[in-house]
């Protein structure tokens, strides 16, 4: 039982076309062909790693998680039957939509939807940022970066996903944002990734706290920053680094009312080498709260 990479993200949206000015114009993201329904927004090899439909509201549908082949698939599927999580399997329409082959999907104790899902469905061709924007992004078998889900109880929501999806805690740090205190649990699952879901003990309105993608060069997280900037988009932190896993990296508030992380550099684990940690502080430098400042 093994989730290999945050695969996709799907999200609602009553302005499509903003989303895709946004991930366009600001972050660097290639609209590819649609197809399914969605905007496609592609960022490696993949045909999408983040899509989004039509709706009333702006919301993260989904969170979509990949396992090795059909036998861990299956594995997984009896596994969380078992241990009584209500389980949708995936109708074809759904599968074709999100490019894969086959999935369920059910929700954590706090309601966020978590997809499973095995064998992609893509044509392989290569990232091209568009509008001439220096980007690439580190994905492949890491995945397309980590997402920051909101809980109320965190220790039952950590359980929940240790138990039942086998995540598991890379660190966790109780720290100040905002006007109060908020505990976040970092956890990876069977890659490198220093962490791939999170789970904060905030609420969230339209379902994420947060999610970041992660950029291959420091030049291009700056220049990320500057079309930030001069998109108008306020910054929710500045640029800093992360304690936990050394990432540089900056949030800012997109239109649609979720945080956005934008970083470089995060570090690579070795599992076996690793004890799980607790930081007192979020970052080394940087990182300073000044939305609404
Ligand atoms: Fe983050």
């Amino acid at each position: 039982m093994a989730l290999r990479q945050l695969g996709y993200l799907l999200f609602s949206s009553a302005d499509v076309a903003g989303w895709q000015k946004l991930a366009e114009e600001v972050i660097g993201l290639a609209p590819a062909d649609a197809g399914g329904g969605a905007l496609y927004l592609k960022m490696d090899e993949r045909d999408f790693r983040i899509a989004v439909v039509p709706g009333t509201s702006e919301r993260l549908i989904a969170s979509g998680w990949e396992v090795a082949n059909q036998a861990e698939f299956e594995e997984l599927r009896e596994s969380l039957a078992r241990n009584d999580v209500t389980l949708h399997q995936g109708s074809q329409e759904e599968c074709t939509l999100r490019k894969v082959r086959e999935f369920v999907w059910f929700d954590d104790p706090d309601g966020n939807r978590m997809e499973i899902y095995w064998s992609f469905v893509a044509a392989f061709l290569p990232f091209t940022p568009p509008r001439g924007i220096a980007a690439s992004f580190a994905t492949d078998a890491v995945g397309l970066g980590h997402v920051v889900l909101p809980v109320t109880d965190i220790s039952a929501a950590q359980t929940f996903h240790e138990r039942m999806l086998g995540f598991a805690l890379s660190d966790t740090i109780k720290m100040q944002f905002g006007p109060g205190m908020v505990d976040v649990n970092f956890n990876h699952c069977q890659n490198i990734r220093q962490h791939s879901l999170a789970l904060a003990g905030m609420p969230a309105p339209n379902g994420c706290v947060h999610f970041c993608l992660e950029m291959n060069s420091l030049k291009e997280i700056g220049m990320a920053l500057d079309r930030v900037q001069d998109a108008g988009h306020p910054l929710v932190l500045t640029l800093g680094q992360h304690v936990n896993d050394d990432c540089i990296s900056f949030y800012f508030l997109s239109p649609h009312g979720f945080m956005i992380e934008i970083g470089y550099g995060g570090v690579t684990k070795d599992w076996s080498r690793h004890s799980v940690f607790e930081t007192t502080r979020p970052s080394h430098w940087g990182h300073r709260f000044v939305l609404n400042s």
